[in-house]
C-alpha cells in the first residue's frame, strides 16, 4: 500500500522547520522532513501518552532498545544486544558524545565529502579536527577512497565519522568495502562512528549491512547511530541510539555520564517503539512513494533541465543534482530559490565537493514534485 504526501494546505498548517522557513509560494524541498502523514500506530501510541499525562521523564527504560534490538533482527539479520545500547536525545547527540568517548582534544577526525554539513560542526564540538578524505566518483556511482583513508589513518587520524547510508548520495555502502574500513581502522586502532540514520529507508534495489555486524574488527573498532527520525519523520519528538557491539565499547558507553541516557524524550521512547515494532508496512508504503519518486525526478529532469545531471539514490529521499551543466554557477540553490521559489539544500554546505550541485527532497506528492522541477526548468 503506497502512502501517499499529505495535500499541500494541511501541510502548510505545520510549524516544524520544513513548513515554517520560507513563505507560502516556496516549495520546501530543503530539510529532510517528509510530507507524509504519521504512521497511524505511532500517532496513536503518542495520542495515548498525552490522553494519560504520560509525560515525564524516561527513566531506565530500554524499550526503545528492545524495539530497535526486534527491527534490527528481523530487518538485516543483525543481532543487537540491548544492553550494548544506550538512547538519547538525537543522533546529532549520539556522534558528538561517541566521538567525545573515543577521541582526545585536538585528535584529527575522517570524514568523506560531500557529506551531511553538520559533521563539519559536531567533530568541533566534540573537541576534533576534521579531515576530508572525499568519495571517489568513476563517473557512474561513488565508492570510499580505501587508499585515501589509510593515508589518513596512517598519518594519525583517530577517528572516522562513516555515513551509511550515504547522506546526500543515497549510496548503501556494499559489505567488502565496511569490512576493509573495520580491517584499516583495527590495523591503525582508528574508531569508527557509523551513523546510519537512513539505514530503515533502504530501497527495495539494495542491501544494507551494518558496519558493526561485518567482522570482529568492526565490532571492536565501531559505534553505530540509528533512530527512527528519518523513516518515520520523528525528528521533532527525540529519541536515537547508541549501539555497540563489543565488551570493551560497552562499557565505554556506561561510563558515560548518566545525563546522555535520561535526556533522552519519553514521547520520543515512546514513538520509537512504536515505529520500530508496529510502523513496518507503513515504512513499505513511504518507500514505494520514495522509490517512485525517485524515477519521476530523472524523467521530469530529462524533460525540463536536461543539462542537469542526478543519479538515482538507493537509500533515503534526498537527490544530489549536478546543475553545472546549466551555468548557474557555484550555488544553483540560491537562483532557484530567488527565482524558481523552490528551496533547496546548498551544494557548498556539504564540501567543497558540492559546487555546482544542490540537494533535492524529495519525500513529497508527485505533483509537488512536478511543478517544483517545472519551475525550474523556466530559468534556462
Ligand atoms: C546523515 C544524518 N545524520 C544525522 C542527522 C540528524 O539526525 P537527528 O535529527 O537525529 O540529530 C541527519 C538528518 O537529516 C542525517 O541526514
Amino acid at each position: 500500500m503506497t502512502v501517499e504526501a499529505e495535500p499541500l494546505a494541511r501541510l502548510r498548517q505545520r510549524t516544524s522547520e520544513k513548513w515554517s522557513a520560507y513563505p507560502d509560494d516556496v516549495f520546501p524541498l530543503f530539510v529532510a522532513e517528509t510530507d507524509y502523514p504519521l504512521a497511524p500506530p505511532i500517532a496513536a501510541a503518542l495520542h495515548a501518552a498525552i490522553d494519560l499525562g504520560d509525560t515525564g521523564y524516561i527513566g531506565e527504560d530500554d524499550r526503545a532498545k528492545r524495539a530497535f534490538a526486534r527491527f534490527a533482527r528481523d530487518t538485516w539479520g543483525w543481532e543487537v544486544d540491548p544492553g550494548r545500547t544506550l538512547t538519547t536525545t538525537d543522533v546529532s547527540v549520539v556522534i558528538v558524545e561517541s566521538l567525545r568517548m573515543l577521541i582526545e582534544p585536538g585528535d584529527r577526525v575522517v570524514i568523506t565529502p560531500p557529506v551531511y554539513p553538520p559533521f563539519y560542526e559536531f567533530i568541533p564540538e566534540a573537541g576534533g579536527v576534521v579531515e576530508e578524505v572525499p568519495l571517489l566518483d568513476d563517473g557512474a556511482t561513488w565508492s570510499l577512497d580505501l587508499d585515501g583513508l589509510e593515508r589518513a589513518f596512517a598519518a594519525g587520524a583517530r577517528a572516522f565519522l562513516l555515513c551509511h547510508p550515504h547522506n546526500p548520495l543515497g549510496l548503501v555502502h556494499p559489505r567488502p568495502t565496511l569490512e576493509a574500513v573495520a580491517a584499516l581502522a583495527a590495523r591503525y586502532g582508528v574508531a569508527v562512528v557509523s551513523d546510519e540514520i537512513h539505514a530503515p529507508l533502504t530501497h527495495s534495489d539494495a542491501s544494507f549491512t551494518p558496519f558493526l555486524s561485518v567482522s570482529e574488527d568492526a565490532r571492536t573498532v565501531g559505534v553505530a547511530a540509528h533512530s527512527a527520525s528519518k523513516a518515520w519523520n520523528l525528528a521533532g519528538v527525540k529519541c536515537a541510539l547508541i549501539v555497540t557491539a563489543s565488551e570493551d565499547r560497552a562499557a565505554q558507553l556506561r561510563a558515560l555520564p548518566v545525563e546522555v541516557e535520561v535526556r533522552t524524550s519519553h514521547l520520543g521512547r515512546i514513538a520509537t517503539e512504536a515505529a520500530f515494532d508496529d510502523g513496518r508496512p507503513w515504512l513499505a508504503g513511504i518507500l514505494e512513494s520514495v522509490e517512485s519518486n525517485r524515477v519521476l525526478l530523472g524523467r521530469l529532469l530529462a524533460e525540463h533541465l536536461p543539462e542537469a545531471h542526478y543519479r538515482e539514490p538507493h537509500a533515503s529521499y534526498l537527490a544530489w543534482v549536478d546543475f553545472r551543466g546549466l551555468g548557474w554557477g557555484n550555488e544553483p540553490a540560491e537562483r532557484i530559490l530567488e527565482e524558481a521559489r523552490v528551496a533547496l539544500v546548498r551544494g557548498l554546505d556539504f564540501g567543497r565537493e558540492g559546487a555546482g550541485f544542490a540537494r533535492v527532497n524529495i519525500a513529497c506528492s508527485p505533483e509537488v514534485l512536478t511543478e517544483a522541477v517545472e519551475r525550474m526548468g523556466r530559468l534556462r
